[in-house]
């Protein structure tokens, strides 16, 4: 198997405390970085390091790991443009909008579906995306959610179940009796298709108890268990994920001290998704509550064409620093190994031995342009599993 040496790092950004400054991104000046195998097989200084088959010189350039975006919605069809211009204008968003992008994916072709979900996440691996989740929840009957899921794998492992995003509007007078249709029929059908099952805990969508009845549903048919709550004002479902062990509450605008208590105390990642309050002018989660708590916090773009109609990890990472109040280094590592944690991996968001090589090589000297130069298109070369598919 042939290695290949990318030297001539300026600044790497590992997440490994154990090397560099010792900080949590472990920063390492003049680095190199050894792959083989599409792994990481070495890391360290430049000036130590081992013999290769081949060499890419980056001149000095920052390279950090790649973006793990641990929540999105890219299988969809549809546009809901109309509805960010009413909201900039004033309106508020409501979890209703939703059900006009399900009229939209039902009525859509597989094919443009997948056409449409490829080209996005196209799009976020040209941000430096390298792993990504995927949701369903815009089908909402056996065969469309079925069918959205059978999508997203073919595009990443991460596939989510989320049946029990809002009632569809067959089911407007018996929520209940759909309810019995996710944790019967569809999730016989879509459990084989998924690692994670979800659910929108939230006024507008589904009360606690349907929802620890999908999630209950869900976790015996063995999927890991994420949760969508605390978007659109206060309610139970941070406290159900962690009583779950869910790997990641999303959201997290909404928060009780008595929720950060039980996430201080948990494995359950608050998710804190900066797209959706910029796109909605709803107030920004207090990241710094969760972060001086101990809370373990990912960042995540929640692309979809409603809340939060961006696939850019960069941008999520500029807003936290300048919205949210994390630091540079807090939102840089929330968005690469805090996803990760979202999605209990060990092998993404960082750069060990033994990792996947996927790392980002920034048209900048330091991580810090990525909130100090927002909106600039930093991103040169994305190497996923070792290769880079992505040269600016
Ligand atoms: O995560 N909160 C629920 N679901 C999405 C919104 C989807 C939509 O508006 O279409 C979210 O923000
Ligand atoms: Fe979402």
């Amino acid at each position: 198997m042939s290695t290949r040496l990318i030297t001539g790092i300026g600044e790497l950004v590992t997440n490994d405390p154990s090397v560099g400054d010792e900080s949590a991104l472990g920063l390492l000046a003049d680095a190199a970085v050894l792959v083989e195998d599409g792994r990481v097989a070495w890391v360290g200084r430049a000036a130590h390091a081992p013999e290769a088959d081949g060499v890419t010189d980056v001149e000095g350039a920052a390279m950090i790991p790649g973006f793990v975006d641990s929540h999105s919605h890219i299988v969809f069809a549809g546009d809901r443009a109309a509805e960010f211009e009413a909201r900039m204008a004033g309106q508020p968003y409501a979890a209703g909008g939703i059900r006009s992008t399900v009229a939209a994916t039902r009525r859509a072709t597989t094919e443009a579906l997948t056409e449409r979900a490829s080209a996005l996440a196209a799009e976020a691996r040209a941000q430096g995306t390298t792993t990504l989740e995927i949701k369903s929840g815009y089908g909402l009957t056996v065969d469309d959610e079925r069918r959205q899921l059978e999508i997203a794998r073919t595009i990443t492992d991460e596939v989510t179940f989320l049946g029990a995003h809002v009632v569809p509007p067959e089911f407007a007078d018996g929520p209940d009796a759909y309810v019995d249709l996710v944790v019967g029929e569809m999730l016989d059908a879509c459990a084989p298709l998924a690692r994670w099952i979800d659910v929108f805990c939230e006024t507008g969508a589904f009360t606690p108890e349907q929802s620890r009845r999908v999630l209950t549903a869900g976790a015996e048919r063995g999927l890991g268990v994420r949760v969508h709550a605390g978007q659109l004002g206060p309610g139970e479902g941070t406290r159900l994920a962690v009583e779950f062990d869910a790997a990641s509450v999303d959201h997290c605008t909404y928060l009780a001290d008595d929720d950060i208590a039980a996430l201080a105390g948990s494995s359950t990642v608050a998710t804190l998704l900066p797209g959706v309050e910029f796109s909605t002018r709803h107030p920004y989660p207090d990241a710094r509550r969760l972060l001086d708590a101990g809370v373990t916090v990912a960042l995540a773009s929640d692309c979809n064409p409603g809340s939060s109609f961006t696939s850019s990890m960069p941008f999520c990472v500029a807003v936290a620093v300048r919205d949210m109040r994390m630091t540079p280094a807090e939102a840089l590592w929330a968005a690469t190994a805090g996803g990760a944690a979202a999605l209990r991996r060990a092998d993404v968001g960082r750069l060990t031995v033994g990792a996947c090589a996927n790392l980002v090589e920034l048209s900048a000297p330091s991580y810090l342009h990525l909130a100090y130069r927002p909106g600039v298109p930093l991103v040169r070369r994305v190497w996923k599993d070792g290769t880079p598919p992505f040269v600016r």
